[in-house]
């Protein structure tokens, strides 16, 4: 269960309603080559490379157990916060049209917020894609959807998103308990990143 901002940011009702257009119709595109909007013919696609423990185990806000219902549930409940310009589910496709990964991106338009979740397909972690590839993608949420704030978490041992998540410039800000949806807990790191911090550190 993503949870907002530990910072709170209180945005202008035509703010929220550009962000909420900006989720609902974004071409996506846009964030890079392979890109789509999941969907239902992508859902045995994702049970495959959710299964694998090596892609989700570090995930908290995934649906358990992850099958061919839960994660169906998911797209569409997705497709629905999507319409609504709350969310974002998308695959990412490689050079054979066979799922490399997913980002979820949870936006709240009233705080002007996003967080991020995400994993790339076991045979593609470690070769410094994920890190690259983290990195593009808070500037687009910055710069694309419009948000003024972003926060992540990451487990007390994931070293690897630590690190990329650090690199990109985010603040530590204490832990957090990220609750799962089944209600069980997890300590995570926690992190948040103006959207002036990046554009100052990039330069725009
Ligand atoms: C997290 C994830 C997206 C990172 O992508 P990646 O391609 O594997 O990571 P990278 O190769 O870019 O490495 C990121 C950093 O970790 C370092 N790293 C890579 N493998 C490592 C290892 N086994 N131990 C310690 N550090 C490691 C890299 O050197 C890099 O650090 P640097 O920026 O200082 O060079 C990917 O590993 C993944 O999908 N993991 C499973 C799901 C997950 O954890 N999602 C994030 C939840 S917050």
């Amino acid at each position: 269960m993503s949870a907002p901002p530990k910072t709170v940011l209180h945005a202008s009702a035509s703010e929220a309603e550009a962000i909420r257009h900006a989720v609902r119709t974004v071409d996506v595109a846009t964030l890079g080559p392979g890109r789509e909007r999941a969907e239902l013919k992508h859902v045995p696609a994702l049970v495959a490379l959710l299964s694998d423990a090596r892609v989700s185990g570090p995930i908290y806000d995934l649906p358990r157990p992850i099958d061919e219902d839960s994660v169906t549930r998911w797209v569409v409940e997705n497709q629905a916060q999507a319409l609504a310009g709350e969310a974002l589910l998308l695959v990412s496709l490689d050079a054979d049209d066979a799922v490399a990964g997913y980002s979820r991106i949870t936006v709240w338009p009233e705080h002007s917020s996003a967080e991020l979740a995400g994993a790339v397909r076991a045979d593609l972690q470690g070769r410094g894609q994920g890190g690259v590839g983290m990195a593009h993608t808070f500037g687009w949420i910055f710069e694309t959807l419009g948000v003024r704030l972003m926060c992540l978490t990451a487990a007390l041992d994931n070293v690897r998103s630590q690190k990329g998540i650090d690199a990109a410039g985010f603040r530590r800000m204490g832990e957090r308990e990220a609750v799962r949806p089944d209600g069980t807990t997890r300590r995570s790191v926690y992190w948040e990143l103006t959207r002036d911090e990046w554009r100052q550190r990039h330069r725009l």
